[in-house]
């Protein structure tokens, strides 16, 4: 499968058309950006380490039922996957107060949540992604009340499968993004990206953050966590 016409370059990752109608291959960059593309940078090798952790993250997923849009890694950056209408919505899962959830709700960062919670943010770069609720998604029309329960079930069994990994690699999953996309079908399955981009990944033990956090709060060793957290899933793939 080549690369055809690029269709769209968005702030990680650039998507372009292949011969086949039904797919497309998205290529990961080193590019990263925080706060609604505010604050811009590069994280060397960032876009390598993206594409191979979510590959590998998203095949142990389809192991455990959830169906994805992945298909075939083709390269360190570059990844088959089926076309999708993305439905416009971040969906975040959290089991531990941190970033914005700590900041609105009063909580300490680093405070375990009595169960997790799920949230809505409507994809939309010109209003800066505000939160919005399962009501608001049906009213406009962004997705149907079959589609969200869907999404809430995949999203809470995608948590419960990263949370036992990422356990199993001395990791603590604090919270994370998941975005959802229609086949021509219109079944749901997961898209878009898991990554340390997407995710925070703390070490179990101290805290540390190996996300991209240190990115956006300026902490240093950016693509040392980077690696690190790369490390750890390489080491404990095999027998997930
Ligand atoms: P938040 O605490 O800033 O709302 O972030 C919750 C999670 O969602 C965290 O793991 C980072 C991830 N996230 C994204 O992937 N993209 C975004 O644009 C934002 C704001 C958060
Ligand atoms: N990716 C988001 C942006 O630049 C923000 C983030 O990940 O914090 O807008």
């Amino acid at each position: 499968m080549t690369k055809g016409t690029q269709l769209y370059e968005g702030k990680a990752k650039k998507v372009f058309a292949t011969e086949d109608p039904q797919l497309l291959i998205v290529s990961y960059k080193d590019d990263a950006t925080a706060f609604n593309g505010l604050k811009k940078g590069t994280i060397a090798g960032k876009g390598v380490i993206n594409n191979k952790m979510s590959n590998a993250l998203m095949r142990l997923l389809e192991k455990k039922g959830i169906p994805t849009h992945f298909v075939e890694q083709l390269s360190d950056r570059d990844t088959l996957v089926k076309k999708v209408q993305i439905v416009p919505l971040e969906v975040i899962i959290r089991n531990i107060a941190a970033g914005s959830f700590a900041k609105h709700y009063g909580v300490e960062e680093g405070t375990d949540l009595a169960c997790p919670t799920i949230e809505f943010s409507y994809k939309n770069d010109a209003l800066a992604d505000p939160l919005i609720n399962e009501y608001h998604v049906m009213a406009l029309q962004l997705a149907t009340k079959e589609e969200v329960e869907t999404i809430k079930t995949l999203a809470f069994k995608v948590n419960e499968e990263l949370k036992k990994f990422w356990a199993s690699c001395g990791v603590t999953l604090v919270d994370f993004k998941l975005e959802f996309g229609r086949l021509s079908d219109g079944t749901i399955v997961l898209a878009d990206e898991i990554s340390p981009d997407t995710c925070r990944l703390w070490d179990s033990k101290t805290n540390e953050k190996l996300d991209k956090d240190r990115f956006r709060r300026d902490l240093g060793g950016v693509e040392d966590a980077y690696h690190e957290i790369m490390k750890r899933l390489e080491e404990h793939i095999a027998e997930a």
